[in-house]
């Protein structure tokens, strides 16, 4: 049988990832969490101090580090930092690693690899335009910004963390600018993309939403 390929994109906050896993978990299939790879990266360059203007430095870092996501778990450089990448400092610097050239083609081809030999559902920002770009199945997922950094508002909450919410609107307003307007691959919804608003649906809403149409054979 053919491998299942589904790309979910959309802005930060827009329930991907928690829709992702739970469709993954439905179909049996891979989930693979494209933020979680650049947030990784952003881990490291923080923590070396990297200077990313800096060509060699940034090239340097590329060439040393491995990135890898497994069992639904992000691993850098063998090390599993699924906690380390929630981090609010990483949140509001991941978009500006996100937008070098050289940093995309890296983590593209790690994601082309992991998707090559198997059926996934990827999430990220330019999935369905660029990564798989002829995935079996595309959705743009959305809602609207105060849906999104409410969400986000309270998944940090339960974690602990104590951010304002004005903060957080803050942060997803200009992640969501600089992640569509870069120049490389930024976060477009492609034609063949079908658009979920979840700003009044439930996750399970949405799950069964995307399920129905997978299962009727839609694009
Ligand atoms: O916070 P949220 O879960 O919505 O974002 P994320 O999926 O963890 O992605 C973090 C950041 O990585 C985004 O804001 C983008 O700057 C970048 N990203 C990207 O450029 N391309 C992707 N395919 C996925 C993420």
């Amino acid at each position: 049988m053919k491998n299942l390929t589904i790309a979910i994109d959309g802005p930060a906050g827009s329930g991907k990832s928690t829709i992702s896993k739970k469709i993954a978990r439905e179909l049996n299939i891979n989930y693979i969490d494209t933020g979680a790879m650049y947030r990784a990266l952003t881990l490291k360059i923080l923590k070396n101090n990297i200077n990313i203007s800096d060509k060699i430095e940034l090239h340097r870092i590329l060439q040393d580090t491995s990135i890898d996501f497994r069992d639904n778990h992000i691993f850098l450089d063998g090390e599993k930092v699924d906690e380390e990448i929630r981090d609010n400092q990483i949140s509001t610097s991941v978009s500006d690693v996100a937008k070098i050239k050289e940093v995309r083609e890296k983590l593209v081809e790690i994601q082309r690899n992991i998707a090559s030999n198997k059926s996934v559902i990827m999430d990220g920002r330019d999935i369905g335009s660029f990564v798989l770009s002829d995935a079996s199945h595309k959705f743009y997922i959305t809602a609207s910004i105060e849906e999104r950094s409410n969400r986000r508002y309270k998944e940090l909450k339960e974690k602990g963390y104590n951010e304002e919410l004005d903060e957080i609107i803050k942060e997803i307003r200009e992640r969501d600018r600089i992640d569509s307007t870069r120049e490389h691959s930024p976060l477009v919804k492609c034609k063949d993309a079908i658009e979920i608003d979840t700003t009044n649906k439930t996750i399970d809403e949405v799950v069964s939403e995307i399920l129905d149409i997978i299962n009727r054979g839609g694009k």
